[in-house]
């Protein structure tokens, strides 16, 4: 369970978050909108101890993120597993050496059970014939998906999507989307997601928190933002409907 109460950041003198509030409980999923520089990034790294919070409480299953001077986030960070805005994948690397990364930072030896597991976690994504390839040799929606097959394959309780398919065309989109629908159904994790694709993701939202600048517009279930009055969520809701 993720626990964020008044928190409020800011980096270097800039107040980033203001009296942000949401509760996020096993296996929920929770959608952030927000326009460009609205705090959407910052939020979720905060819940993984990168930053010194202000003012608040970040706790994740009980545990304060951020206590006094020595706080706790490498103890966390390992629960979270976040495919970031730019698939973020090691060049010099193979698919299949960039998705068992992971299990090798977390001291895995057996290169037949790396191998197995590198092989289901791709075929969930449906790429398990690119394991010897490079990603300079594939397309952008698919080495999107190579992220989140490297984001699955230690079964983190956590799962962090940030824009999965931003700067992708809306039929990749649209399929790099199912995927992440059908992880988020089949696996036991909590996740969150940053989006503005609530046509292909809100119903996998069991909450969604509306930031602007800094501070919550919104939180609550998605059916219930349709009778929010504030013009910039109608806004937001006539350009995605
Ligand atoms: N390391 C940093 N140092 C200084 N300012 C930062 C830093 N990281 C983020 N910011 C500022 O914090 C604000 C929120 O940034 P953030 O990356 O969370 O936006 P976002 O909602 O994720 O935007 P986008 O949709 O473009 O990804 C921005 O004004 C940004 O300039
Ligand atoms: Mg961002």
């Amino acid at each position: 369970m993720i626990e964020v109460k008044n928190l409020q950041l800011s980096i270097g003198r800039r107040l980033i978050l203001q009296d942000i509030n949401f509760t996020l409980e096993e296996e929920q999923n929770l959608i952030i909108l927000g326009r460009s520089g609205s705090g959407k990034t910052v939020l979720i790294k905060s819940l993984m101890g990168f930053y010194t919070p202000d003012q608040g409480i970040v706790r994740v299953d009980g545990a304060d993120v951020y206590s006094g001077k020595n706080h706790t986030q490498s103890d966390h960070k390992h629960d979270f597993a976040m495919v970031f805005q730019n698939a973020a994948l090691l060049d010099s690397f193979t698919v299949f050496q960039n998705v068992a990364l992971p299990l090798y930072e977390r001291g895995e030896k057996d290169y037949a059970s790396v191998l197995d597991k590198v092989k289901r976690s791709l075929a969930v994504v449906g790429l398990e014939e690119t394991l010897e390839k490079y990603p300079s040799e594939l397309s952008g929606g698919m080495r999107k998906r190579v992220g989140i097959a490297r984001a699955l394959i230690y079964e983190p309780r956590y799962m962090i999507f940030d824009e999965p398919v931003s700067g992708l065309d809306p039929i990749t989109s649209s399929e790099v989307l199912y995927y992440i629908t059908q992880i988020i159904r089949s696996v036991q994790a909590t996740t969150i997601t940053i989006t503005h694709d609530i046509r292909n993701l809100g119903d996998i939202g069991d909450r969604v928190l509306f930031l602007e600048d800094g501070r919550s517009l919104y939180y609550g279930p998605l059916k219930d933002m349709y009778k929010e009055e504030h013009p910039l969520i109608r806004k937001f809701l006539v350009q995605v409907a």
